[in-house]
């Protein structure tokens, strides 16, 4: 297959991070003989930078002549000044919304050889494996927004057709699970929670097999921590979606694992869900796994499933001899970024054989 992918780095450890989900592309396209092409562009702070913008014509025109976009991070606190105009996230959220990546998914998966990182109980979080479907370019973020020294606002509006298209997948994936769905919403304050009440409760007919149930924000934050195996598949609106699935990272036992894939009707782009983590730049600590996840994404989505499995069978192997960054590792104080990569690009090459070397 030709793939021609647009990277964008972005800001932080995103070049390093995304450096080692393309390494791991090129091996898949060696040993698959697939064709991957990479165009990479500018995002985020860097893009501000060097042109003032967070989201140039030409990232944007790169991204429209490709397949899929693979993304790293953005952000810097350079910007946090709350009264600054341009912004680094105006460029993933400005991505999201030029492209239609209506539909964002997160999985969160307890890993056997992790349960002892989390600082949860394992007989709490162990066999967890939930899918977050979060709905990416409405709602509060996407909103009228207004802001003076005095006063500010944002809106939060959702239309019928935004929470179907999503929740038609969200049912769909279900139905290919352990066919249970959870809405999530708060539905006892907000307007826009009960139309996706609404809408979800009707849809929810077109899938008889699939038990649904409502659960308010704050008791859904709650109950995630407490007992997150009750969760198959989440769905649930823009900024609930952002804050459960920073939460679940906590099940997980790091940020630096959790992927996502956010899907529209033409295009799609594949991130991890961490930030820039700026302070961590360039000193080879940041974890690459959910950067290589992401890339695990993307065959999936184009079809290449024996190509994302032997992907994920590397991340496991990563994970079970502990060849993993500082933010897991106890066993080895000198895994870097890179190092990781490094191992997963050889297990593609050499599954029987790869071991720490
Ligand atoms: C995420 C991030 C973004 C979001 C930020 C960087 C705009 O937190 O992808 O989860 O809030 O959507």
């Amino acid at each position: 297959m030709k793939l021609n992918i647009a990277v964008l780095p972005g800001d932080g450890i995103g070049p390093e991070v995304t450096a080692q989900a393309i390494k791991v592309l090129k091996a898949i396209a060696m040993e698959f003989n697939h064709v991957f092409t990479f165009n990479t562009a500018l995002v985020g702070a860097a893009a501000i930078e060097k042109t003032g913008l967070p989201l140039p014509e030409e990232t944007v025109s790169i991204c429209e002549n490709a397949d899929a976009i693979l993304f790293g991070a953005i952000g810097n606190p350079k910007y946090d000044d709350p009264t600054t105009e341009i912004r680094p996230e105006q460029g993933l959220l400005g991505l999201r919304k030029t492209f239609g990546l209506h539909t964002n998914i997160r999985p969160v998966i307890a890993y056997e050889d992790l349960l002892n990182k989390s600082s949860l109980k394992i007989k709490q979080i162990k066999g967890t494996d939930i899918l977050i479907y979060r709905e990416l370019t409405s709602g509060i973020y996407f909103g009228e927004k207004h802001f003076s020294d005095e006063e500010a606002s944002d809106v939060c509006t959702y239309r019928r057709s935004e929470i179907e298209k999503i929740t038609h997948q969200a049912f769909k994936a279900a139905q290919g699970r352990k066919k249970k769905l959870t809405l999530v919403d708060k539905a006892n304050v907000l307007a826009s929670s009960r139309l996706w009440r609404k809408v979800v409760t009707e849809i929810a007919e077109e899938y008889p097999d699939v038990s649904l149930e409502c659960r308010y924000i704050d008791n859904a934050a709650m109950e995630l921590i407490i007992n997150p195996r009750q969760f198959d598949v989440i769905l649930t609106e823009n900024m609930f979606g952002d804050i459960l699935s920073e939460e679940a990272s906590v099940i997980v036992g790091s940020i630096g694992l959790l992927a996502s894939a956010s899907i529209g009707d033409t295009k799609a782009m594949f991130e991890p869900i961490h930030g820039a983590y700026t302070k961590a730049t360039n000193k080879g600590i940041a974890n690459p796994i959910a950067s290589i996840l992401s890339a695990a994404m993307l065959l999936d989505h184009f079809g290449l499933y024996d190509e994302a499995s032997l992907v994920r069978e590397g991340v496991d192997k990563s994970l079970k001899l502990h060849i993993t960054t500082p933010d897991l590792n106890t066993k080895y104080d000198n895994i870097s970024t890179t190092k990781v990569g490094d191992f997963i690009e050889d297990f593609i090459h050499n599954p029987d054989e790869t071991n720490l070397n």
